[in-house]
């Protein structure tokens, strides 16, 4: 496998993610991994991910130098350029002006392993604030661009690599193949690791961290959950018993949805829990996205503390499992990465928390997870559902949330959702859904003026969730579920059709 030391670019988890998709296993490591535990781990390679540092800066993230000597192949990329060119004693200065966006890259080496086959010039995303203006002894240049001298370096003798653009975006257009030059030509992977071998190697690391001990899983009905109900029902068994919240906050009709299936084919043990009034009355009042969304989660905690003490006596349930993404876990932030907002499974759980946490599917994207699911024998109406927030219709009634409000997106979302399956687009349009702004404006319906609410419709296309692309519905469906919904949800007068993307804006509202 190939590891990847993290030095918090928001694209690090691309790197490893592209590498999969080479059939080579890969993984994201703390950069305060020591040469003692890179050669305990034996990869075939090592990848030093970009990062929002400059080496210069006081407590900039190292590296333990003596990982340049195990013989291992490095890729530096961006900021793992610079600390290669650092460590080993070339220099690095701050540019004059910070470069990002694309660029012409210009290979000057005919001899450039990471960029065979690939044209002379090439586009590349650069996203960075120094530069490296001296390769160190034993290095060559050998890449250029108008505004970083030397934007590719290498080392074929000791296999040490650095790049300074981002080539797992796919902005740099030959960045998969320089990639895949560096883990099955330089590394020399064999590339045949597959979901399956994602599956054994889960379940057997699940089974070691269990034991004999009982887990508890918080089942919200989305894709992660799901999956990771029938994997752990794979690795442990009736060990496993799952909690389905239904927290006032769901989809029209979707907790019966969720028993019949998981409870149904797959025969997971689920209790299903109501607490609608127990979430409300602590939102009461609250309208900060922020606040809500620690709310939630916190309840949510709170409750399997309850139910499992409840369930078997406390000390019978030692684990909470949950369907925590990648992509959950860095826009929460990490020990490296900044806080874009906190999903609810990772920054919303209580100091006090008694579980120990289980989460399988932290170093995967969302279509990853659906591809585990599909080699779980997990039916389409499950796989394909489209992501929905832990914190649900909270996050999409915007402010203060109440019963009349969380009515109106449930059944506006599901008037959206029944028109959007009939124009054939649910498989094309990543995720779609109604919010309430809490705006009222003036409308005019039959002779009469109306004060009513304005619903918003969100509708995305995406592949990870990372960055999105507003969808682009044709006129007629929209118009359809514009009209039914003004004529068939109380209390609204206009519909607005949101048409920004990820970045600048996030999928969700909230
Ligand atoms: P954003 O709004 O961050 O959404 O662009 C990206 C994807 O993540 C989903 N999302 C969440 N999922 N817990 C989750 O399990 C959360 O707190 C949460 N917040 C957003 C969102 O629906 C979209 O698919």
């Amino acid at each position: 496998k190939i590891i990847v030391l993290d030095y918090g670019s928001q694209y690090n988890q691309l790197i490893t993610r592209r590498i999969r998709e080479f059939g080579v296993f890969s993984e994201l490591m703390s950069h305060r991994i020591t040469a003692e535990e890179v050669k305990a781990i034996n990869p075939k390679g090592i990848i030093l991910s970009g990062g929002p540092n400059s080496v210069y800066d006081e407590g900039a993230f190292s590296i333990d130098p003596k990982i340049f000597e195990l013989g291992i192949p490095i890729l530096g990329i961006c900021y793992g350029m610079q600390l290669i060119t650092y460590n080993l004693g070339g220099k690095v200065e701050p540019a004059k002006n910070r470069e990002y966006g694309q660029a012409t890259l210009e290979i000057v080496s005919d001899d450039a392993v990471l960029f065979a086959g690939t044209p002379k010039e090439q586009t590349v995303l650069m996203s960075h604030g120094d530069l490296v203006t001296q390769v160190p002894e034993g290095f060559e240049k050998v890449g250029t661009s108008k505004d970083c001298p030397i934007a590719a370096i290498q080392n074929k003798n000791s296999n040490i690599y650095g790049i300074q653009f981002h080539a797992e975006v796919r902005h740099s257009e030959y960045g998969n193949e320089l990639l895949r030059h560096f883990a099955i030509d330089v590394c020399q992977c064999k590339g045949d690791w597959t979901m399956d071998n994602f599956i054994d190697m889960q379940v057997a690391r699940i089974r070691e961290q269990v034991g004999d001990k009982k887990v508890l899983l918080g089942l919200s009905g989305g894709v992660d959950s799901s999956v990771v109900g029938v994997l752990l029902q794979k690795a442990i068994g009736d060990q496993l018993t799952s909690i389905f919240v239904d927290h006032g906050l769901l989809r029209k009709d979707e907790g019966q949805q969720v028993m019949d299936a998981l409870g149904g084919k797959f025969g997971l043990n689920i209790i299903k829990v109501d607490a609608r009034d127990r979430f409300l009355t602590k939102l009461a009042g609250v309208s900060d996205p922020e606040k809500k969304r620690k709310i939630i989660g916190n309840e949510f905690v709170y409750l399997f503390d309850d139910e499992a003490t409840k369930l078997a006596g406390k000390e019978g349930i030692s684990f909470l499992a949950q369907g925590t993404l990648y992509t959950d876990v860095i826009e929460s932030g990490t020990e490296t990465a900044q806080t874009i907002k906190s999903h609810h499974n990772v920054g919303g759980l209580p100091e006090d928390m008694q579980f120990e946490l289980i989460e399988p599917l932290n170093t995967l994207f969302k279509d990853e997870v659906r591809e585990l699911g599909t080699q779980l024998g997990m039916p389409d109406s499950i796989v394909w559902r489209q992501p929905f927030p832990g914190p649900g219709l909270g996050i999409r009634v915007i402010g203060e949330i109440t019963e009349e409000k969380l009515e109106i997106v449930r059944e506006s979302d599901a008037i959206l959702r029944e028109e959007i399956a009939n124009a054939g687009l649910d498989r094309d349009i990543w995720q779609y859904f109604t919010v309430l702004p809490g705006i009222r404006s003036v409308g005019v319906m039959g002779d009469g003026r109306t004060y009513d609410y304005t619903v918003g419709i969100r509708a995305v296309t995406s592949i990870d969730g990372m960055t999105a692309d507003f969808a682009r519905i044709p006129w007629d469906v929209l118009q359809k579920i514009s009209v039914r919904i003004v004529n068939e949800v109380a209390h609204v007068n206009r519909i607005v059709y949101d048409i920004t993307s990820k970045p600048p804006a996030t999928v969700e509202w909230e």
